[in-house]
């Protein structure tokens, strides 16, 4: 894996892992990034340097022509490159932030303890695995799955306070924590990050999928996009990965690094907030 942004004069991490004269230049001779260089890569940022309390980041793949999945899938846009940082972003997560269609149709399970991440977690006074957090309106989902019914920390629910009381209570019978965010049957974007910080949940990852996305868009509450370009032309109808309500004015992100393995790029982007927000 290379960098290729920030440029040499700016990078002040070895891809051992390790920073500026103790740097051992044969720790990665076969080019490959320890997990420890890839966790401070995607750092979140520190509350009193970013001035949020919560940080939304998002991770997504697409492909050259703008593709978010292929045969209803994002498993074939994606490399080895790709699970190495979508595990790592996920190391470094409180909750995960999920649509119930990704859910359904990807299979999602719980995130799993890695020892790799056990020490930073602990440190950081994290639990074992990040939370799943499923966003739904209709709850149509199977809460008898490991995701709700045996995962090592409690999965989330988060709704709108009119969702079918049914399936919220059969929800909580599987020992999922249910999460209102919202006055009709939908969540409000815009109060999701902040019901989740209430528990305590602050470094956030959504890792979509498009329809959510569009939503976190819309509500002006997304800080960070990592976005891997997988070097691959799909062609057909698939959506991008934002599918949301146009917005009036587009969003500004500034680009905060790129990194490249077999042709993959994978970029960071974060938000511009004007100082007014
Ligand atoms: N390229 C990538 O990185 C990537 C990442 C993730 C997924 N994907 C792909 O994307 C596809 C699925 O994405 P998608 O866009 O169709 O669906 P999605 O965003 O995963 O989920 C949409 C669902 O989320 C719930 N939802 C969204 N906004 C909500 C709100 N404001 N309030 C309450 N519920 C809300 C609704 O669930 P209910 O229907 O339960 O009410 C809605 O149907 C799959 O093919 C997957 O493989 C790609």
């Amino acid at each position: 894996m290379r960098r290729l942004f920030p440029g040499s004069a700016d990078d002040k991490v070895h891809p051992s892992g390790t920073t500026g004269e103790t740097a051992q230049p044969d720790a990665a001779a076969d080019g490959q990034w320890s997990i420890e260089a890839l966790a401070k890569a995607y750092e979140y940022p520190e509350p009193a340097s970013s001035g949020e309390e919560v940080w939304l980041r998002a991770n997504m793949v697409s492909s050259l022509d703008g593709a978010a999945y292929h045969e209803g899938r994002s498993q074939p846009l994606s490399s080895e490159a790709d699970m190495r940082i979508f595990g790592v972003l996920r190391g470094l997560a409180d909750a995960v932030v999920v649509g119930a269609q990704t859910v359904r149709q990807e299979g999602y399970r719980p995130a799993r303890e890695r020892e790799v991440f056990a020490r930073r977690r602990a440190a950081a006074g994290q639990g074992p695995a990040p939370a799943i957090a499923v966003v739904s309106a209709g709850l149509d989902l199977d809460f008898s799955l490991p995701l709700f019914s045996r995962p090592l920390v409690p999965t989330l629910l988060v709704t709108g306070s009119a969702a079918p009381s049914d399936r919220v209570a059969a929800a909580r019978e599987a020992g999922v924590e249910v999460v209102f965010a919202g006055a009709g049957a939908v969540v409000d974007p815009a109060r999701l990050p902040g019901a989740l910080a209430e528990r305590g949940l602050r470094r956030l990852l959504t890792e979509g999928g498009p329809r959510l996305l569009g939503q976190l868009i819309a509500g002006n509450v997304l800080d960070e996009l990592c976005l891997a370009l997988a070097p691959r032309i799909t062609s057909g109808d698939a959506s991008r990965i934002v599918d949301g309500p146009q917005i009036a004015v587009p969003v500004d992100f500034r680009l905060a690094g790129v990194l490249e393995e077999d042709g993959f790029l994978f970029t960071r982007y974060q938000r511009i907030r004007q100082s007014a927000e």
